[in-house]
């Protein structure tokens, strides 16, 4: 008999590790100098048609060396990032993420766990985290929450749990067709469009969302909401859930959310939360009085990626009785039986999450939260609020600047004027101002319409912002607009 060839097993390690080992300290001496290097490049550059077209190649097939692979990435993706973590990003929403939370999303996927369930030191830390939370936002301790992709799924799972509390039938069993009535969700018309593509999932539809106009501090107008409310239930429809916002998207505006606690404790309402900009507010010095009330929530939705500057994307949904939030979300399969000992006993962190697979997201907050502790955190955030409210003084000390919103927190909404016009002649110019501010890789800020007029927002959720920094920013916005204004 010939001896059968000698059994070729495979393995996605590499052949030799030393070799690895000094490129992968490469890629970590390059990231040190991309990061504290920051300052020196362009906040944003477009992409040129050579680089964009790297990445319309085929899937390879065949193997191709490490170095080679990360040569490639150095040339193609490392310019490009959207620019967040440069200290003239203002645009949107972000956080600036921060080096140790890079490290710590390193080394969670070295750990590799699945933290969907089991007995694992890295559930324990998702658990201390969210506990963290659970205790920094007042909740009590028989609060539950869960770790998420942001805040769009923390939304989404608050205002589910919402629906099932309030909707008078077992919807997880019957479903929306068996509601006696249909449900109606309140938040103001600055609320972010997260709750309304919740609502759209949870089967509830757009019309469920009642936007209750806002006032002039662009924050939910209380009596509007009160007669909503009275309306809804005239017409026989359910009124289910108030939906505070605790920091808008448009102004950084904060919802009264004592007096809306205090109506839906009248009313037999839900109170969520959506506090994925302010809620961290809580751990500022100068400004947690601006989020009182948000424990009275009973749930609420918050980012680690803005204020906290984990890197992407990490949020948290709270919720006050454990119970509810379980309720709404466990299921287990025959395939995964919880057992008194070994690996699958205890709780499984899968039953409080539409997600049974979970990342070790939790690593890189545990990791910078014990690093820095807390009150670093809020000194930053007063920082930042101090930063929009310094930008703000320079916007109204300027003839032809034109402050939009009042600046609440770390938002300030502006427009360049100059020698005037209509809106659209104002839209038109400013958002040029804006497209050449990023074009150049001078500034990051991004735009939005408050109340029927146009502006520019620059949002400081940065810890490397300095206060040069927008001095830049508004002396490029005046150079921009007196040259354009002129051609166009
Ligand atoms: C007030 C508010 N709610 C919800 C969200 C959605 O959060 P995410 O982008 O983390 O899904 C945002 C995003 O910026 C927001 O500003």
């Amino acid at each position: 008999m010939p001896t059968p060839p000698p059994l070729l097993e495979e393995t996605l390690d590499p052949q030799d590790w030393s070799e690895v080992r000094a490129l992968a300290h490469k890629m970590i001496d390059d990231a040190i100098t991309q990061l504290s290097e920051v300052r020196n490049r362009p906040v944003w550059q477009p992409m040129p048609d050579q680089v964009r077209a790297a990445f319309k190649s085929q899937v390879p097939k065949q193997a191709t060396p490490l170095a080679d692979v990360y040569k490639e990435m150095q040339q193609n993706l490392t310019p490009y990032p959207m620019g967040n973590t440069h200290p003239r990003f203002w645009g949107w929403y972000m956080g600036a993420s921060n080096f140790t939370g890079a490290l710590g999303d390193f080394l969670a996927a070295i750990n590799g766990s699945n933290l969907g369930g089991g007995i694992t030191a890295a559930a324990e830390v998702d658990r201390q985290v969210v506990n963290w939370l659970v205790s920094l936002m007042g909740f009590p301790d028989s609060a539950s929450g869960t770790l998420t992709s942001g805040g769009s799924m923390a939304n989404a799972i608050g205002l589910n749990i919402a629906r099932n509390e309030k909707a008078g039938v077992d919807v997880r069993r019957e479903g929306v067709t068996s509601l006696p009535q249909p449900l109606r969700y309140y938040a103001s018309d600055q609320s972010h469009s997260s709750s309304q593509k919740a609502l759209e999932l949870l089967g509830l539809g757009s019309n469920s969302l009642r936007l209750v106009p806002s006032d002039a501090q662009l924050r939910m107008d209380m009596t509007a909401l009160a007669n909503m409310i009275t309306e809804d239930r005239a017409n026989g429809l359910r009124p289910a859930c108030i939906i505070a916002t605790a920091g808008t998207t448009n102004a950084g505006a904060i919802d009264d959310i004592n007096a809306i606690a205090a109506l839906c404790q009248r009313e037999g309402l839900w109170l969520h939360v959506d506090g994925c900009i302010g809620a961290l507010l809580k751990l500022s010095p100068r400004h947690s009085h601006l989020v009182a009330g948000i424990e009275r929530a009973d749930s609420l939705a918050l980012d680690l990626h803005k204020w906290l500057h984990a890197p992407f994307a990490v949020g948290c949904a709270l919720v006050r009785d454990g119970r509810q939030h379980f309720a709404a979300l466990n299921l287990h399969g025959p395939y995964l039986e919880a057992k008194p000992r070994g690996v699958s006993a205890g709780e499984f962190l899968f039953d409080y999450s539409y997600e049974l697979s979970r990342g070790f997201k939790a690593l890189k907050i545990w990791m910078s939260l014990k690093e820095q502790g807390t009150e670093k955190f809020g000194r930053l955030i007063d920082q930042n609020i101090a930063q929009a409210h310094y930008l703000t003084g320079l916007i109204t000390s300027h003839p032809k600047l034109e402050l939009m919103a009042p600046t609440v927190i770390n938002i300030a909404s502006f427009r360049y004027r100059g020698s005037g016009g209509d809106e659209a002649k104002l839209k038109n110019l400013n958002s040029e101002i804006m497209l050449r501010l990023q074009e150049e890789g001078t500034a990051v800020v991004t735009d939005t319409t408050l109340q029927g007029r146009y502006c520019l927002r620059v949002a400081i959720a940065n810890h490397r912002t300095r206060r040069e920094d927008l001095d830049v920013l508004v002396a490029e916005v005046m150079r921009l607009g007196d040259t354009l204004q002129l051609a166009m």
